[in-house]
Formats: structure tokens, C-alpha cells, sequence
């Protein structure tokens, strides 16, 4: 258990990934922010406290969806009343956070329903990286449907991709997995779209950590790849997408900002022995684009939609331009 005391703490976590996961990051920074206003209730030091937490990781849009929320919550408060506005504002967005996956998991639930009723048993479900409750405050976004239809009675064996480099997969979602008594198979990234080859896929259940207003999904590095499997071997390929990783400014997939991170993430997976030659170059890049084209859904809080300008203007008309 680490314990965040104050904004540099919170910053810290998220940089050094202590917690990760856009909901969680969203939630994280919340926090943090109403931690600063403990130490300094200024607009100097809001503001001070918003770019610091702001400047951890750039791709997942629920920190900056966080930060906006709390800042303006307490903007128009006097200075002796931002930091408890502040801590209230962050129970409620944790608070919703578990609500709005919780729903998640209800409509998605439906999805493998509908998959177990035309035969599918176990329904093979593929996963990459961590979407599970360790990325969120509770439930997770991706992994809530399936523990839903596995808490129903639904039989379901989730394929687990390893995700290299942090190996989210193996560490987190496996660990969630057993801890919650669902079958999975461990496996390399690269085997996902042999799998799906093999008919051994049913469907394949990502999170996400910015969408785009036209349904380009950006997540974990590795899920374009599964992505385009999918399409190959016409397997549907869903993104779990809570409202708060939607970015209604963007529409475009390509202006979302790719975290570039450490070489030494992939050099030292283990420790302090290189899997390269010295000198080796190395990139980095933490996330990437799913094109809409290539996304049979979007499981939201309010339902399921087709990821396209409409698909989720229809379910969130409040954003529609
Ligand atoms: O680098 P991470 O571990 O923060 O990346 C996390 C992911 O890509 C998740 O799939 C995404 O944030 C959704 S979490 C519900």
C-alpha cells in the first residue's frame, strides 16, 4: 500500500505508473489536485498543481477530463473552501467511476450473452493489457463484462496478452483473473491474431485511453495490431469506453498525443541485464491508434454504440456538434 500525501506524490505515482489505467489516472489526479489545495488554496498554486499533474502522461484524455472537473468545482469557491470542495468533487468522480463501469459491464454482459446463446461455450473472449479493476476504481471497463457473465453462470476463458513492456497483461489482468476465478490462458502479444485464425477467438474486449469524437479508439500499444486481426478473421473487436476517456474536441486519431516512454522499460524487462547490445536505439511508444473502421462497437456507460460521429452523439446527444 502506498500512501499519496501530497500533489508530488500523486504526480509521481502516475509518472512512475504506481497506478496506471486511464480511470484510475483520472482519479489519481482528482485527488492530487485536492491534496495541492490542502497545501495552498491560491489560484498561483491551482494552477501550479494542474500543470504538474497535468504534465505526468499525456495520452490517457481522463486526467485532463479529471483536472478541468476539479478545478472548475472549486474556481468559484472562496480559498477556505477549495480543498474540502476539492476532496468532494474527487469522491464523486471516484464514486461515479465505479457506477459508470458497473453499467459498462451491463451492456457488454449482452454481448457474451449473445455469444453463449449461439453456442459458444467457453465464449473465448481475447484481452490486451490491464482494463481491470486495478485501472480504475473499481469494476474495470473491460474486464466488468466478463466478470459479470462468469458471476451469471456464463462459461467464458479469457485469452490474456502478456504486453510487453510493462507486462500489464500477465501481471495485472492475469492476477485479477485468478483472484476472481475466471479461466485464462496467458499468452505472447504476437499470438492474438494467430488465435483468431484459429477460431480460437470469439470476440475481443480492449479498454481505452482517449476516443476520439469519430470512434477512433487509442489504447495500449499492441491493440491496432489485434485490431486488424480481428478484421481479418471477422472477429468482433469492442473497446470498453467509459465517457470519461471520450475526447469531444478531437476527430481525429492522429492529433492524440503517444506517450513516448524509457528505453530501459524494454532493454531491462528483468533487471539489470540488457536484452540488447549496447548502444542498441530503442522506441518506445506506449500507445496507439485503432482506426474506427476496425471497431465493431463501443460499450459505454448508456450502451453500446457503432464508433462513428453518430454512433456516439446518439448516446451522448449533449456533446453532439
Ligand atoms: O500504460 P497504462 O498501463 O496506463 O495503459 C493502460 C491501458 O492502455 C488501458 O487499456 C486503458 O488505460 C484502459 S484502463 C480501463
Amino acid at each position: 500500500m502506498v500512501r499519496l500525501s501530497n500533489v508530488a506524490d500523486a504526480a509521481r505515482a502516475i509518472s512512475a505508473m504506481q497506478v496506471r489505467g486511464a480511470p484510475l489516472i483520472g482519479a489519481t489526479g482528482a485527488f492530487g489536485l485536492a491534496l495541492a489545495l490542502r497545501a495552498d488554496t491560491s489560484n498561483a498554486g491551482l494552477e501550479q498543481a494542474y500543470a504538474m499533474l497535468g504534465a505526468t502522461r499525456p495520452t490517457a484524455v481522463n486526467l485532463r477530463w479529471a483536472l478541468d472537473r476539479i478545478r472548475a468545482a472549486v474556481t468559484s469557491q472562496p480559498p477556505a473552501a477549495r480543498a474540502e470542495t476539492a476532496w468532494r468533487e474527487a469522491e464523486a468522480l471516484a464514486a461515479e467511476d465505479i457506477a459508470r463501469n458497473r453499467a459498462i459491464g451491463d451492456h457488454g454482459l449482452k454481448l457474451i450473452e449473445q455469444l453463449a446463446t449461439a453456442g459458444r461455450s467457453p465464449v473465448q473472449i481475447l484481452t490486451h493489457c490491464n482494463a481491470g479493476a486495478l485501472a480504475t476504481v473499481g469494476w474495470g471497463t473491460a474486464t466488468a463484462p466478463i466478470y459479470l457473465a462468469h458471476a451469471s453462470g456464463i462459461s467464458v476463458h479469457v485469452w490474456v496478452s502478456e504486453t510487453r513492456p510493462r507486462m500489464q497483461g500477465a501481471k495485472l489482468t492475469a492476477w485479477e483473473l485468478k483472484a476472481s476465478g475466471v479461466p485464462h490462458t496467458l499468452v505472447v502479444d504476437a499470438a492474438g491474431a494467430a488465435l483468431m485464425r484459429q477460431h480460437c477467438v470469439d470476440i475481443v474486449l480492449v479498454g481505452a485511453d482517449r476516443v476520439t469524437r469519430n470512434g477512433d479508439v487509442c489504447n495500449k500499444i499492441g491493440t491496432y495490431e489485434k485490431a486488424l486481426a480481428a478484421g481479418d478473421n471477422g472477429v468482433p473487436f469492442y473497446a470498453a469506453v467509459p465517457s470519461s476517456t471520450i475526447d469531444w474536441t478531437l476527430d481525429d486519431a492522429d492529433a492524440i498525443p503517444i506517450e513516448e516512454r524509457s528505453a530501459d522499460e524494454i532493454l531491462y524487462p528483468a533487471g539489470s541485464q540488457s536484452i540488447a547490445p549496447d548502444g542498441t536505439a530503442v522506441a518506445n511508444p506506449a500507445f496507439d491508434a485503432t482506426p474506427a473502421r476496425l471497431v465493431t462497437g463501443l460499450i459505454t456507460e448508456r450502451g453500446i454504440c457503432a464508433a462513428t460521429a453518430d454512433g456516439l452523439a446518439g448516446l451522448f446527444p449533449e456533446y453532439a456538434r
